[in-house]
């Protein structure tokens, strides 16, 4: 392990016991629809948590205002304890250049620059010269050093999405947010990138927040979060794939009387262990 890599361990272990992400009261409206309607969260570091619930149910509104990408309309967020309500725009933008990651369901990679141009881009934006070796690193974590040359339609879609988190891994953010990040992804190209991300949790402590349609994705997880109708509806800790399916399954079924359903069960999260750990249906697989 190089300096900075272990170094950037004992951090995380120092931080473990803490909270990377706190949402308090969260609402966010776009004209009488209330995306988000009261939201309480907090994710703690050296984490992974899935955010699952039906379409429409404020997921990707939930990271962006996580992530500082959107502004709640009321409530607060804080990111690796800071608060990011009443920072200035330039305050943000720099926030989440350097404490946040993010990765979409569409990669978003620039076509016409290779993988190591695509990854060296946030630290250009910040007014950084990234050096190779910096670079080559973080191909590296996503097991892609050797590709770093290749332009995104040279690469696969699985590769394309390690280069995505590549790019979003290399300020080393306190927070990893990905909105679907295997939703274009074929089930075993999916299953890498969910093996690597884990992988990322348990070997770095990269705390990351995924949003995901898919049960056995959010068997990766240490928690998985349930929302409907922009309100939290429930969790589970330690996530089975079948556990999860059976709450998504009531909860689209069931819509608002789900969340009195689930609410009458308040406080019965299903705790870590009590599931026999993190094991889901297909056998979570490495790499
Ligand atoms: N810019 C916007 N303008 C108006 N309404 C919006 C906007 N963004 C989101 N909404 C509404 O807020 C609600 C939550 O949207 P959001 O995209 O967060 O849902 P989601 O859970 O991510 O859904 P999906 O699973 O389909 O991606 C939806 O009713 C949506 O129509
Ligand atoms: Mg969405």
């Amino acid at each position: 392990m190089n300096e900075t890599a272990s170094n950037a361990a004992s951090t995380t272990a120092s931080a473990n016991a803490s909270t990377a992400v706190r949402l308090t009261a969260v609402r966010r409206l776009h004209g009488d629809v209330a995306a988000l309607d009261g939201v309480d969260l907090e994710v703690a570091s050296g984490t992974l948590v899935a955010v699952m619930g039906p379409s429409g149910s404020g997921k990707s509104t939930l990271l962006q205002c996580a992530a500082g990408l959107d502004r709640p309309t009321s409530g607060t967020v804080e990111v690796g304890g800071t608060p990011l309500t009443g920072l200035s725009e330039r305050r943000l933008t720099l926030l989440r250049r350097e404490r946040v990651g993010f990765v979409f369901q569409a990669f978003n990679l620039i076509p016409s620059l290779s993988a190591a141009q695509n990854v060296a881009l946030p630290l250009r934006l910040a007014g950084r010269r990234p050096s190779r070796t910096e670079i080559r690193d973080a191909l590296g974590r996503v097991g892609l050093a050797d590709r770093a040359r290749h332009r995104p339609g040279e690469l696969s879609g699985g590769q394309q999405q390690r280069v995505a988190l590549a790019r979003a891994l290399v300020t080393r953010p306190a927070v990893l947010f990905g909105d679907e990040p295997t939703g274009a992804l074929d089930t075993g190209t999916g299953r890498q990138v969910l093996g690597l991300l884990r992988g990322l949790v348990d070997g770095e402590g990269q705390t990351t927040v995924m949003v995901t349609h898919d049960p056995v994705a959010a068997a990766y997880a240490d928690r998985v979060v349930f929302l409907v109708d922009g309100r939290v509806a429930g969790e589970l800790w330690s996530p089975d794939a079948g556990g999860v399916a059976e709450r998504m399954a009531l909860l689209e079924g069931g819509g608002a009387g789900a969340v009195g359903a689930l609410g009458a069960e308040a406080g019965g999260f299903v705790r870590a262990g009590a599931r026999g750990g993190r094991g889901c249906a297909d056998g979570r697989g490495g790499l």
